[in-house]
């Protein structure tokens, strides 16, 4: 290639882009009587439309306006449960609700001891630690003042004979004495019968927006209904007292000693999917259960806690230390509602109209790129026309792109634009 026709490609290329600032460009309506293009045309105008309506105005609500619930939560447990443990630290006595609800209230949860260790009478003194966390063979094992971070005190200095573990050694300790024996007492749960507790769970809610107050509690049950009523979530949907062993079982827990022995976590969904466009009677929650620890890991099972409660004696600070195990439950309260509302409305329609465009796109593509007359077609629709003062740089031996004389022009314009398709195929009628 020689250096002069290099320069000339460079040339023609400034041209071009040049070229395109000083070319105007207007809209042409072209008709094709086809029929096959025509369909696909309509076909795609359908089924945009249907979307648009079928889908996001009908389905997804698109004529609503919508607000997220804000929601406050109070539960009430109920049931008692006799333990006969004589002979343990716990012995024969009543467990009610103040007992084995710890603590008495909490945000959105509430807590039923299921298993508890008990240790009664603490009093601060000296005595031995647990031989499993600070085992000893001398008193040098035992170093002074040196805290047992995982056990429950401070190291005396000596090493004595463990109260827990006949022929054991173990560190003493100053600490709440005597130390915790943590042992389970009874085999399996000691709160059998808190499979038929029940709780009452009272939601309130309200949706800003729109000033819907609601309550999970319906004006139609009467007190001794709702005395008497239980959650089922085939006959009696609405009651909002959940028996636990009904709950346990809709979150898919069979065997209940199993996780009442270790404890667990489970979590109580309440849900308020209304349509406010409807009386807001008809705004009512539904509820899902599902357990949130996983009952298969090896370490660390369940759940578990430690609290104690506190006496004075004769001068002397006295406390009950409890070791709790049981069934930790967690409200979570989802909703959304909706309301008619012309804005969404009109804004989901103009976004839907905006989409018809696509169906000018694909015939477009398919008429100029796909269809076997493409080449009739492209002709009719892109045509290039030169005034006098049209921007050249190179003249007559231009490629042509520009060149085409107001001779051609004229009669190019003269051919219709409307191109016919007709059933014979013959498409002679364009130049
Ligand atoms: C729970 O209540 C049912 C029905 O009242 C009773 O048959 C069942 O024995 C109770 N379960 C326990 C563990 O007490």
């Amino acid at each position: 290639m020689t250096s002069n026709a290099r320069s000339n490609i460079a040339v023609k290329t400034v041209d071009r882009g040049f070229g395109a600032l000083f070319r105007y460009e207007t809209s042409k309506v072209v008709q094709i009587s086809s029929i096959k293009v025509s369909v696909i045309y309509r076909l795609i105008q359908l089924l945009i439309i249907a979307y648009v309506i079928g889908w996001v105005v009908v389905y997804k609500k698109g004529y609503q306006d919508f607000d997220d619930v804000v929601s406050g939560v109070t539960t009430k447990v109920k049931g008692v449960q006799y333990t006969n443990l004589t002979g343990t630290s716990i012995g024969a006595r009543i467990w009610d609700v103040a007992d084995y609800v710890v603590p008495p209230q909490e945000n959105n949860a509430f807590f039923i001891t299921t298993n508890a260790v008990v240790t009664r009478d603490q009093t601060q003194g000296a005595c031995d630690e647990d031989p499993s966390v600070a085992p000893c063979f001398s008193d040098a094992d035992c170093p002074a003042g040196k805290p047992q971070m995982l056990g429950n005190g401070v190291n005396t200095g000596r090493c004595v004979p463990s109260s827990q573990a006949p022929n054991k050694t173990s560190c003493e300790i100053l600490a709440w004495c005597p130390v915790e024996v943590d042992q389970l007492p009874a085999g399996g749960t000691m709160f059998p019968e808190a499979v038929n507790f029940t709780v009452l769970i009272k939601d309130s809610i309200e949706f800003p927006l729109f000033g819907v107050k609601r309550r999970n509690v319906l004006d139609y049950y009467n007190s001794s209904q709702l005395q008497n009523c239980v959650y089922n979530p085939d006959t009696d949907m609405y009651c909002p007292v959940f028996r636990i062993g009904d709950i346990l079982k809709l979150a898919g827990i069979d065997n209940f000693t199993k996780i009442a022995t270790v404890g667990g976590v489970v979590s109580i969904t309440v849900n308020w999917d209304c349509n406010l466009d409807w009386d807001a009677s008809y705004c009512n929650p539904t509820y899902r259960f599902r357990r949130l620890d996983d009952e298969n890991t090896k370490i660390a099972k369940g759940w578990n806690f430690r609290y104690a409660n506190y006496y004075r004696i004769n001068d002397t600070d006295h406390r009950t230390l409890i070791k709790a195990y049981g069934l930790r439950f967690v409200v979570y309260v989802t909703g959304r509602a909706g309301r008619f509302n012309v804005i969404p409305l009109t804004m989901n329609l103009g976004s839907g109209l905006a989409l018809l465009g696509i169906a000018t796109v694909l015939c477009d593509m398919i008429v100029l790129y796909l269809h076997h007359k493409k080449v009739i077609y492209r002709g009719a629709k892109y045509e290039t026309l030169e005034d006098d003062d049209a921007y050249r740089l190179m003249n007559e031996e231009d490629d042509g792109l520009l060149s085409e004389t107001s001779q051609d022009a004229r009669q190019r314009v003269r051919a219709s634009a409307q191109v016919l398709d007709p059933p014979g195929g013959n498409y002679g009628a364009i130049e």
